[in-house]
This record gives structure tokens, sequence and C-alpha cells, in this order.
């Protein structure tokens, strides 16, 4: 069944290669799935050879730990390894025919970002970003060619997470909003159009959620009586796991976009601005599992 408001799917494009633009945790995590599921060369760029670096030796580690869990062969993980590549020279984009962002949440860093790529790439390259907030249509306003920008929101896990928000603005082609959809269909996530409108559907209802929870916490209840009194509506994890998941700087800037946006409706936190600084809520083992407050 074709999702509610997708285009033919005849009108997408081949992604025989595609670009990443940011390699921190969430682009490094999509990167991975692009190689995995599209099997074509991915390249990952950052602002320096250190970001570039640490992006592709997660993307390492992540192939090998799927490697001892016999999730993959060792031919395919020497496969994707030879697959994905770094660089600090945009004219390895050259060739790419998606492009997808993950750099820092601010209009105008995105803005800039997309300037600049549009001029090492061809005039049928898709454009994406995960922005999880921004307006994508104001995201392309530095383009030359706004109407090949799309918003393709993941969600942290990605590897587990079965959704993306594809961002359909009043410019975008039905030909870009059909590689979009076909892309998604390839990396085996279900993908939803929705309205170029802060936090989309989902990041709207977390803020929602979180805004509230931050509220008592910043009110005088702990974050475990919090998680405890969440319990019973079976959430796959309580609000202070998920704040920690999505990083509590991300948070807070989650929270901040929606209370601007519509400040009679969505809570800010002061707080978590300042338990930002300090790194996370909850102390983990070494493998990352949660011990506790
Ligand atoms: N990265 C990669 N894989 C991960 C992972 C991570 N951080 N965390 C868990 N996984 C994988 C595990 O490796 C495991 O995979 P295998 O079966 O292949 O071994 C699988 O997920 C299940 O993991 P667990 O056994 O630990 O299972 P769990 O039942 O504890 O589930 C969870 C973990 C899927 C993360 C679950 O707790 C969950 O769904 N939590 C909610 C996450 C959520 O709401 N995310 C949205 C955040 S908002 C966002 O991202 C948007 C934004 O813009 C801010």
């Amino acid at each position: 069944k074709r999702p509610a408001g997708a285009p033919d799917k005849a009108l997408a494009q081949k992604v025989t290669k595609v670009g990443v633009i940011g390699a921190g945790l969430m682009a490094s995590q999509f990167a991975l799935l692009f190689v995995r599921r599209l099997q074509v060369p991915v390249v990952i760029t950052d602002l320096d050879q250190a970001r570039v670096d640490k992006g592709l030796d997660y993307i390492r580690n992540e192939i090998d730990a799927l490697l001892s869990k016999k999730r993959i062969s060792p031919d395919e993980a020497n496969r994707l390894n030879a697959l994905v590549s770094g660089t600090t020279d945009k004219r390895d984009f050259a060739d790419c025919d998606f492009v997808i962002e993950a750099v820092f949440e601010e209009l105008g860093v995105k803005q800039d970002v997309f300037a600049d790529v549009e001029q090492y790439i061809s005039d049928t390259t898709i454009l994406a970003t995960n922005t999880s907030s921004l307006s994508v249509e104001k995201i392309g306003e530095k383009l030359a060619h706004p109407e090949r920008l799309v918003g393709f929101h993941f969600f942290n896990p990605v590897a587990v997470m079965p959704l993306i928000e594809v961002v359909k603005t009043p410019q975008t082609t039905p030909e870009a909003l059909a590689t979009a959809m076909a892309t998604a269909a390839k990396l085996r996530k279900n993908a939803v159009i929705t309205r170029d409108t802060p936090g989309f559907v989902v990041n709207r209802v977390l803020a929602k959620l979180l805004g509230e929870a931050m509220y008592a916490v910043d009110h005088g209840t702990s974050f475990e009586v919090v998680d405890q009194a969440m319990a019973p509506l079976g959430l796959p994890m309580p609000p202070s796991q998920l704040l920690d998941l999505v990083g509590l700087k991300v948070g807070a800037h989650v929270l901040d976009t929606h209370h601007n946006a519509f400040p009679d409706r969505f809570y800010r936190s002061d707080n978590l601005h300042k338990l930002a600084e300090y790194g996370t809520l909850l102390e983990k083992d070494s493998k990352g599992k949660v011990k506790g407050f």
C-alpha cells in the first residue's frame, strides 16, 4: 500500500553513492545503515579529520560487533568496510546522488552546509536533512535548487527504531519525495510523510512527555519518582533513560525549539541545560548498560 501522500514510486531516482555530512553519533549510525542496506559507497565528512576518524571508528566497531554476533559474514564485513570512506574534501561528494546532513541543530549552520555542498554536487542530487525540529523549507533557503531538499528524520538508536519521518516542503519535487520514500524502504524503515512544522509528529509528542517530566523534576519531584510513576504506561524506557539516550544537550535544545514555536504549549527547562553540563543522568557500566541513578 502506498503511504499517505507518497508520489508514484517510478519517479524515484537511483541512489548509487551516498554522502553524509556530519560524523557525530546520529550521522555515523545512519551512515552504517546506508552502507548495510543499500550496499553502495558511503562517504562521510565533518569539519576536520579527527571528527571524520571518530565517525569512521564508530562505524568500523559496529561492523565488527555485527560480525562477532554472526549477523554478517566476514566477506560482508570486508565489503561494508570497503564501501565506507571519510573525507574532508567536498569534491568527493561530486558523484553522490543522495546527500544527507546531521550537523548541529542550528538553522544558520544547516543552511550554510547545504549552500556549500551544492557547489560540488550535480543538479540532480537529492539533499536530505536529519533535522528533528527545524523548518526544512528554511534550511533550504540558501540553496539554488531548494526543490531537491527533503527532511529525512531518523530516531535513536537508528539500527532498531523502525521509523523515518520524511518531510515535504512546498517546493519539494515529487522526484525528491519519491527518492526519499524509496530510500527509506531500502533501509527497511517505515516512512511517514509529515508537514514541515516544528517537531513534525514524533518530537512534538516526545517534547510534551519529556517537558512535563522535566516540569515535575524542576518543581521538586525526583527523576526516580517520575520514572516509577510512568512505568505502568509501558514505555520502552523511562523518561530519565530516554533523556540520556537522546542526549541531555539535544533534549534541552529540542524542548527550547518547541517552547519557542509554541510558548503556551511546551515547557522549556533551564535546569536541563545545567544538567547537560554534567553529561548524563544515569550511571552506566563499561558496556553501556544502565546501572541507575
Ligand atoms: N545502538 C545500536 N543498537 C542498539 C542500541 C544502540 N544505542 N541500543 C540497543 N540496540 C540494539 C541492541 O544491540 C539489540 O540488537 P540485537 O538484537 O541485534 O542484539 C536491540 O537493539 C535490542 O536491544 P536490547 O536487548 O538492549 O533491548 P531493549 O528491549 O532494552 O530495547 C531500545 C532497547 C530499542 C533502545 C528500547 O529501549 C527503545 O525503543 N527505547 C526508546 C527509544 C526511543 O524512543 N528513541 C527515540 C528517541 S527520540 C529521537 O531519536 C529523535 C530526536 O530527534 C531527538
